[in-house]
């Protein structure tokens, strides 16, 4: 049998409709088919820059569309470190692919370090109030990945100010905010801010499908330029077809509704995990409580070494990854482990997180 995933931070399979995407697809070729099979401008398909530009009340050259969220990180942290070189500042954890990019780019990296609501806010502005150059914040503030934890809406406040007060460029990475299954949704640090200095991004993986590999930016009004030129010489535009079946599914009003159904798949994954870990792990492991997203981080006693536990796991047939994946050079996280809950079933989830906890009893 296949080992469980709590590795794969990937959509259940039954998350995607190839039939909803087809018949969109088709319509979008039927509707606008030259325009769609030609080339297009470097920011991707105008009505989908359009729709995303009225959600985030910008105009619509200020969204670009990129090939797949990540793509977007590539353009943006060079040229960010060349507009204002300095210190990158990241959670501690993060998402581990953008560390290795930033380790490509041989910034300076600093981890400023999180509670249960998300960055800690005196631990930024005393970075901050340090001196010398910043060039840019990177964080991602909902259902975070790996933590699942989100900052609340007074630390993004706070955060929107000292951005204002210290000049601050900051990333807002949000691919996992529409995926909430219970409680409010606060406020974005773009919103908040204004768009001047925020960047914000997200996707359409966790909301429609990782493959048809679709993400956006809204970046301010002066990296405009510098975006159009990066994107145009990288690939000249992206890729339109894609770009163009999303934009049927949400004109046609089925974009919700999907979305809807994805929250009920990933809310009984999420459920079964937290339930399983309440009834099954030793005393001393504590872990996060997501109201949305993929993933949970798992805090395990003092002195468990994640590693030496994910090679025994992987024997027993269960992976994760470990925390220290997600700390610039392996410098964190050797007790903890990021749980992906969003690709298993709810009985293997419960199975998994069971032989996980036979290992640490
Ligand atoms: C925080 C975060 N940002 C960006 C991405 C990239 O997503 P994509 O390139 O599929 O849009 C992911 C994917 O897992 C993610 O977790």
């Amino acid at each position: 049998m296949a080992p469980i995933s709590f590795a794969r931070g990937a959509p259940a399979p039954e998350c995607l409709d190839p039939g909803l995407v087809s018949d969109c697809a088709r319509a979008a070729l039927e509707r606008d088919g030259i325009a769609i099979l030609s080339y297009g401008t470097g920011g991707g398909y105008g009505p989908l820059r359009e729709v995303l530009a009225e959600r985030h009340g910008v105009e619509p050259g200020r969204v670009f569309l990129t090939t797949g969220g990540l793509q977007g990180f590539v353009f943006y942290a060079p040229l960010q470190l060349q507009l204002q070189p300095g210190r990158v500042l990241v959670e501690a954890p993060t998402y581990d692919r953008p560390l290795k990019i930033l380790a490509r780019e041989k910034a300076e990296v600093v981890a400023l370090p999180m509670d249960e609501e998300g960055l800690d806010l005196d631990a930024l502005e005393s970075e901050l109030s340090k001196g010398g150059p910043v060039s840019f914040l990177y964080t991602i503030p909902t259902f975070q990945n790996p933590s699942g934890r989100t900052l609340g809406t007074d630390r993004r406040r706070r955060l929107a100010e000292l951005a204002a007060a210290h000049d601050l460029a900051v990333l807002e990475d949000d691919p996992y905010g529409r995926v909430r299954y219970e409680g409010e949704a606060p406020p974005s640090i773009l919103e908040l801010e204004g768009g001047q200095r925020v960047t914000f991004t997200s996707s359409f993986s966790k909301t429609v499908a990782p493959g048809l590999r679709i993400g956006y930016f809204v970046v301010p009004q002066d990296l405009v330029a510098a975006y159009d030129d990066r994107a145009v010489s990288t690939y000249i535009s992206p890729s339109l077809l894609p770009q163009a079946t999303v934009h049927e599914l949400i004109s046609r009003g089925a974009f919700e509704p999907n979305l809807d159904r994805v929250r009920g798949l990933l809310k009984a994954r999420k459920d079964a995990m937290l339930d399983a870990l309440a009834a099954e792990m030793p005393e001393g492991t504590r872990w996060s409580t997501p109201e949305g997203g993929y993933f949970l981080w798992l805090d395990l006693e003092d002195g468990v070494d994640a590693a030496d536990l994910l090679t025994r796991a992987t024997e027993a047939g269960v992976t994760f990854v470990k925390g220290s994946d997600f700390f610039p050079n392996g410098s964190g996280g050797h007790s903890a482990a990021r749980l992906a809950f969003s690709y298993e079933t709810p009985e293997r989830i419960a199975e998994g997180v069971s032989l996980l906890a036979s290992l640490l009893r």
